[in-house]
């Protein structure tokens, strides 16, 4: 493997050829200094239109690489390694980049492909249409991509014969054996040329009118699966796994559901062996940890086995360890995370991975008897699969099946045992892997390229509208700050308008699909419901939400301290707004989570019966509290950081300061800033963001790996730092008070709670 790619000081890594010729006369020396024969050269290492970079230098066994830009691959070598006697192969001179070709189309059956060429290049588009008499299924137009592949689906155009199956078309560059489609009756595909098969090269027509399996495909040498291909298909596929409230629904091709009390047990192995990039490995790590990570969203809580491996095998989360008293996530993430790739990785030996696999299975068999029945297991696997040591893996895989599809029967088994292959390398033996995969339910061999970014792939697997119950949901990454980015990471934030003599524009949050949690200070005696507007852009262009009614809380009396020097008391400051329809729940619109309902303490893993005051021990128990609110900027809001001052000195200290504030005359702080009440900002400690204009309302939370948790609501401040909004910091003075929605849940329950009512369905809050 080219572990050492980034050891490789940068500027040896251009590639560009012209600057070759001083630089491997310094390489040469260099080596000499310590000592290494200079093996290979770099004279005629030309790779036209492109660049190339080797693994450890000019060194026996040093990987060359070339590359191209999007759109073109190396031709008509990838690499070349380097041998005592030089370059294997020996290296050519027409090394280039060539354009991207797209398999050959026109093996549609029946039908016309315009324009009918001999090849078919990136960004060209062929139009399909059908002989007169048969129609048209699949895409009419295609066009071909940069990863070698043709857009939309295969178009088949056939007539309708009564066959038990519809004709099963021929994918790009593929022939079919097989033109009989009645039940039992199997077709055939190959790929033409060099093109590789990925998928199931058989389908038989089953009684119930499919095919089974999925379509093959044909790829080249350079053809690769893209991250959001990978996310439709291992995405959709795991998180059906790990998230059992879909089990009410039934999915094409899936069966058996988990019960509750079912297991799932993730194998992970990562090749670390030379011929693989550090980046590649750098991705897998990532996309590993982004998926433990998950687990806050998960119904299930998966076991891991997670091991690296080259000639021998890293393990670095022993699953069986799970089998006892539960590791945390943290712990594991940070094993995940500083295991460190030593340089002698040669070889790979894949057999020896899937005999840990099979060794640690075997002794989870022992341990659970009966119970292993209910356990479901994962294979995931990241390699080239260049096996070089310890034989073919795939007697091993044969025993691990024999083993879990024993306990099952025929229709059920294979629900039982996934094997994902994630074919990563600049040489990926194709024809070693694709027999591993295994599985049911879609693809389960996938070829990634360098740059593919598994991260948000794995990410994105949780993510659909179809996960309803999970308050505070969201996005971890915020790596672009546009608009759609923003709201994956704050999807309950709404803007909320009121029309009156006096306009406000107030923030907001959403707490289910209907209601809208603000200040009571919004609306002023008098407004009616459509006079106010509450803005979420839950389908694009969808934004203004028409209001039924909104409720404020009965004790908020903004004038009840009045005659005590109090000019507007703030105390209970909140309203809900109730929306005439539903909000569309998806990753850019979906509720946050607010203390003391069931699914807060599903959010923060509070096992078996919870308690509100359980809840407020996780969320607010610190002398200072990290929390946030936010602030309406373009593209959307920007968060604030402050600290909630919550030990006893701390808060008076903080409340205090409220006896500066204009239009208050009195002398005792808790006159105006009731127990209900949090307090934030100052610069002692840590220099907190203050509220602005049009803060107000917004929610004050608690942002946890994956999910967000509303604990107060922006009410009122000392002093008016930020007319115009934005970031804005605390000065020595200016503090800020929001109620503290645990003060607040007799008046939530009653509305959000209330099941005495068609309107909505009610949130389902905790006893006590
Ligand atoms: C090839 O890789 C090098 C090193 O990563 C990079 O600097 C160069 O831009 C790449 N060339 C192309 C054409 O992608
Ligand atoms: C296909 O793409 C190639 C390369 O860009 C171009 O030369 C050719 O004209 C295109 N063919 C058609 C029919 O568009
Ligand atoms: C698991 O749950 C199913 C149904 O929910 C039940 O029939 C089965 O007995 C349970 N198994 C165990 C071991 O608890
Ligand atoms: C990948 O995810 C991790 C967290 O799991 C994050 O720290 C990292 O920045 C992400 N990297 C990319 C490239 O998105
Ligand atoms: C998440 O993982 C941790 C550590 O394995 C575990 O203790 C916790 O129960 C998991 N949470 C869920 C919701 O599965
Ligand atoms: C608000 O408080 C004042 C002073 O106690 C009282 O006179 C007034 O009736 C209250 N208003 C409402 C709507 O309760």
């Amino acid at each position: 493997m080219l572990s050492h790619f980034q050891s490789f000081p940068s500027k040896f890594n251009m590639g560009a050829s012209v600057r070759w010729s001083w630089l491997a006369a310094l390489l040469c020396l260099l080596c000499m200094g310590v000592e290494v024969e200079c093996d290979c050269s770099l004279d005629n290492v030309r790779n036209q239109g492109g660049g190339f970079m080797l693994s450890k230098g000019l060194k026996t066994g040093s990987m060359l690489v070339f590359n191209c830009s999007e759109g073109y691959y190396p031709y008509p070598k990838f690499t070349h390694i380097c041998y005592s006697k030089g370059w294997d192969p020996p290296l050519k001179t027409n090394q280039r980049c060539k354009l991207v070709e797209c398999p050959d189309p026109t093996v549609m059956q029946n039908g016309n492909v315009d324009p009918f060429e001999d090849k078919y290049y990136v960004t060209n588009t062929t139009t399909y249409t059908c002989y007169s008499g048969y129609t048209l299924r699949g895409s009419s137009t295609r066009t071909c991509l940069p990863n070698g592949k043709w857009s939309g689906s295969t178009p088949i155009c056939s007539r309708d014969s009564g066959n038990t199956c519809a004709d099963p078309g021929i994918p790009p560059g593929a022939s079919r054996m097989g033109n009989i489609f009645e039940i039992d009756d199997k077709v055939k595909y190959t790929c033409s040329g060099d093109l590789i098969l990925v998928g199931q090269n058989e389908r038989v027509c089953q009684e119930n009118g499919q095919w089974t399996g999925k379509e093959p495909a044909c790829y080249y040498k350079y053809t690769f699966d893209t991250a959001l291909e990978i996310s439709e298909e291992f995405g959709n596929a795991i998180k059906d796994i790990l998230t059992t409230w879909q089990s009410a629904n039934t999915q094409e091709g899936r069966i058996i559901r988990m019960s509750k009390n079912g297991t799932v047990n993730i194998y992970i192995g990562v090749d670390i062996s030379e011929s693989i990039d550090q980046t590649y490995v750098q991705r897998a790590r990532e996309a590993i940890v982004t998926l433990m990570k998950k687990n806050s969203s998960f119904t299930v809580s998966p076991n891991y086995e997670i091991v690296f491996f080259s000639s021998e095998i890293y393990e670095v989360v022993n699953i069986l360890d799970f089998f006892g008293e539960k590791p945390s996530l943290s712990s594991l993430v940070e094993k995940v995370e500083s295991f460190e790739i030593g340089d002698k990785n040669t070889g790979t030996n894949l057999y020896a991975v899937f005999k840990r696999f099979e060794e640690r299975m075997a002794i989870i068999q022992e341990r659970t008897k009966e119970k292993f029945k209910e356990h479901r297991h994962i294979i995931i696997l990241f390699t080239d699969g260049a096996y070089n040591m310890g034989g073919s893996p795939e007697p091993t895989v044969a025993r691990i099946k024999s083993r879990v599809y024993s306990n099952h029967d025929e229709q059920t088994k294979e629900e039982y045992l996934d094997i994902y292959i994630f074919a990563i390398g600049v040489e990926i033996s194709d024809a070693d892997l694709q027999p591993l995969a295994l599985g049911t339910g879609g693809k389960h061999y996938f070829r990634l390229k360098h740059d593919t970014n598994l991260n948000e792939t794995f990410d994105d697997i949780i993510d659909e509208r179809d996960v309803v119950g999970l308050c505070g949901l969201h996005k971890g990454y915020d790596t672009t700050a546009d608009k759609i980015s923003k709201r994956k990471r704050y999807p309950w934030v709404v803007f909320v308008i009121v029309q009156g003599e006096d306009p406000k524009r107030c923030l907001g949050s959403l707490v289910s699909s209907k209601f809208v949690l603000t200040a009571a200070h919004c609306f002023q005696f008098g407004d009616t419901p459509d006079q106010v507007t509450v803005e979420i852009e839950d389908r694009p262009g969808n934004i203004v939400k028409k209001v039924k009614t909104f409720i404020l809380h009965p004790d908020y009396n903004i004038t009840a301290k009045k005659d005590q020097g109090v000019d507007e008391f703030y105390d209970y400051d909140v309203a809900l707004i109730q929306l005439q329809d539903d909000v569309d729940i998806s990753a850019v619109a979906r509720p946050i989570c607010i203390p003391c309902t069931q699914e807060t303490s599903d959010a923060l893993q509070l096992v078996g019966v919870s308690t509100c005051a359980q809840q407020e021990q996780v969320l607010l128990n610190k002398q200072r509290e990290r929390l946030s609110f936010l602030t309406k900027t373009a593209p959307l809001v920007q968060e604030k950081d402050v600290f909630a001052k919550l030990g006893d000195n701390v808060r008076n200290t903080c409340i205090n300061k409220a006896l500066k504030a204009e239009g208050i005359k009195v002398t005792d702080p808790t006159i105006p800033v009731t127990k209900n009440f949090l307090c934030t900002g100052g610069l002692t400690e840590h220099r907190d963001h203050v509220a602005c204009t049009g803060d107000s309302g917004g929610a004050v939370f608690k942002t946890f790996e994956y999910r967000t948790i509303q604990v107060g609501v922006v009410s009122w401040g000392t002093q008016s730092l930020c007319t115009a909004g934005g970031l804005v910091e605390s000065n020595e003075d200016s503090r800020d008070f929001h109620i503290n929605l645990f003060r607040v849940v007799p008046f939530l329950k009653s509305i959000l709670g209330d099941d005495d009512q068609d309107d909505y369905v009610p949130i389902k809050f905790l006893k006590d």
